[in-house]
């Protein structure tokens, strides 16, 4: 092992996750060519390392992440857990959508791609807000679980608003949310309740799409179907989920004024994720990666020593100057 993984709780769940986990979108779709044998060697990288949550949804890909998934999973002896996601199939993509005979549709085709009986945990993807305001959804999930169709489920969401409503119900066990350098809010007002209702909290972007790997220029180009072309004003869905919603300049130069908060011999990408888990409300960062070596750096974050106190009001200093007012109250 390259260093050593970290675990914490996942909510009630029972499941210890690695603090560095794996998110599956990029391997699935809409980041550019992807090859299955190079995403196979990624996932397999990170299993060597530690790593044993895997986040994906039925729309990667229509599928294909999934099943790279459940084929990781025949290829390995260690347990893994998956969490997979079900809404987006929907089109129109609607409240009403979310009701028991689609839930159920997308929960069946899931235990297909993922190739089992019991699925480890689902989330509602991103659903629309009113959502939260039909406890009948809950309802449907709560017999999906006690029909073994799964075993707990969460939701991913857009804003913190929708992340406080979720937690009210107590069969969530899990949020997924922005969270990352560009996106402090969720810390404010979200973590501390999520804590004390022991929800477990998957930091998604956890690299801003990649942009605090600290390796994009002015000048680099992403192909037409990569989302960092094709969505950069939320032209396909939320803008939110392309940089984090800041705009590639403004996101450069703050990466730029980021760099010499570094402490020496760690890489940008596990600066930006360390950080992340210094929030202890964070039960682990999810960042995606297509490639064997992005694992490797990315997992090197899980072992390295807290950023001091001063790095910590720096980095605070800096987001409220720079990248704070096009986000904070906008998710
Ligand atoms: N609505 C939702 O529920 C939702 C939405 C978005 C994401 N997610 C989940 O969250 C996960 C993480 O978010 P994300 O994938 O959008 O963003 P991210 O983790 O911030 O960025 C991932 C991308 O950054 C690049 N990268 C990764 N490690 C790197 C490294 N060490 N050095 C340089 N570049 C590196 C890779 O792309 P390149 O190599 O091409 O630059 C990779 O695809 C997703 O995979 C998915 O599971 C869920």
């Amino acid at each position: 092992m390259l260093s050593a993984m970290r675990y914490r709780p996942l909510g009630r769940t029972g499941f210890d996750v690695s603090t560095i986990s794996f998110g599956a979108w990029a391997i699935g779709g809409a980041w550019g060519t992807v090859e299955d044998g190079e995403s196979l060697r990624a996932l397999h990288r990170a299993v060597d390392l530690g790593v044993n949550f895997f986040d994906t949804a039925d729309v990667y890909g229509d599928g294909r992440s999934e099943q790279l998934l459940a084929r990781l999973r025949r290829e390995r002896r260690e347990p893994i857990v998956i969490a997979t996601k079900a809404g987006r199939r929907l089109d129109p993509h609607v409240a009403d959508g979310y009701n028991r005979k689609n839930l159920t549709a997308f929960v069946e085709r899931s235990l297909k791609m993922l190739g089992t009986e019991t699925l480890d945990l689902v989330q509602l993807h991103c659903p629309p807000i009113d959502v939260y305001y039909r406890p009948e959804v809950f309802g449907v999930m709560d017999d999906l679980c006690r029909a073994g169709k799964l075993r707990y489920y969460g939701v991913s969401v857009e804003r913190v608003e929708e992340a406080l409503a979720a937690i009210e119900y107590p069969n969530v066990q899990s949020v997924q949310i922005v969270y990352n350098l560009f996106r402090q809010r969720p810390a404010e007002l979200f973590f501390g309740e999520a804590k004390r209702r022991q929800v477990g909290i998957l930091a998604r972007l956890p690299l801003s799409s990649g942009m605090l790997a600290g390796k994009m220029t002015a000048s680099s180009t992403f192909a037409a179907d990569d989302h960092r072309a094709f969505n950069r004003h939320g032209e396909a869905f939320d803008r939110g989920e392309t940089f984090s919603g800041v705009d590639y300049v403004t996101g450069l130069a703050a990466v730029e004024e980021l760099r010499s908060l570094v402490p020496a011999g760690m890489s940008m990408a596990s600066f930006a994720l360390r950080w992340i888990l210094m929030a202890e409300a964070v039960t682990c960062a999810i960042p995606g990666a297509k490639r064997p070596a992005q694992v490797e750096e990315n997992v090197a974050a899980a072992d390295l020593p807290p950023l001091s106190a001063e790095t910590m009001a720096a980095i605070a200093k800096l987001y409220q100057r720079t990248v704070r007012p096009l986000v904070h109250h906008h998710w």
